[in-house]
């Protein structure tokens, strides 16, 4: 069987991919951004957080979950024992959308492959899907949030736990103990995997 990829195959792959977005036109979500979000973290992280696009802040300072709600993953991640350099944290789209609306189908459907890509050279053993738009779209189902949290899903292969978007916790803070209960069976999930 081939190797498994090095990290630093990998950090080179990510960085191709990079490249190869450039300065996207693919789609309108190019007309209102400052930056490109494409995601970061660990090359070879073995858990990987999906959410849906850039807000305000991430669209400032080109980065994945930095303004509230990126606090709010935060503290999930370093509760859990986990560090932000050792996941990897990317969106389904890589623009923010005008006035934080949803991405829209087509908007999706031109950005999927890239997270598609990231998830191909990461290798994640886990996958974390925020909320109700990287649930749908990388799962290719319809079921909402509420009803979907707490199971594992599969994508290719690799199982997803679908849980709520961290700015949901923004309105409503007493139900942050639900994704505490599902990144309980995404450590367990980790731990059965074994450290490789
Ligand atoms: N919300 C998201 O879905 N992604 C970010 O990067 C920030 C806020």
């Amino acid at each position: 069987p081939a190797p498994a990829a090095s990290s630093s195959g990998k950090e080179e792959s990510l960085k191709l991919l990079r490249e190869e977005i450039g300065d996207c036109r693919r789609c309108k979500l190019c007309e209102g951004r400052t930056n490109i979000v494409f995601g970061e973290g660990s090359a070879d992280a073995r858990l990987m957080f999906i959410g849906e696009g850039p807000g305000k802040d991430e669209d400032i300072h080109a980065r994945p979950f930095v303004g509230e709600a990126g606090q709010i993953l935060n503290n999930l991640i370093n509760k859990r024992g986990w560090k932000r350099e050792e996941v990897y944290i990317a969106n389904i789209v890589k623009c923010r959308p005008p006035a934080n609306r949803a991405p829209e189908d087509d908007e999706i459907a031109a950005c999927m492959p890239f997270v598609q890509r990231q998830i191909e050279i990461i290798g994640p053993k886990v996958i974390m899907t925020l909320g109700n738009v990287a649930t749908q779209s990388l799962l290719r189902v319809k079921i909402p949030i509420s009803k979907a949290r707490g199971n594992f899903y599969s994508y290719k292969d690799i199982p997803v736990m679908p849980t709520f978007h961290p700015a949901y916790f923004l309105r409503n803070p007493k139900e942050k103990y639900l994704t505490w209960e599902d990144s309980a069976k995404v450590l367990e999930k980790l731990k059965s995997e074994g450290e490789d």
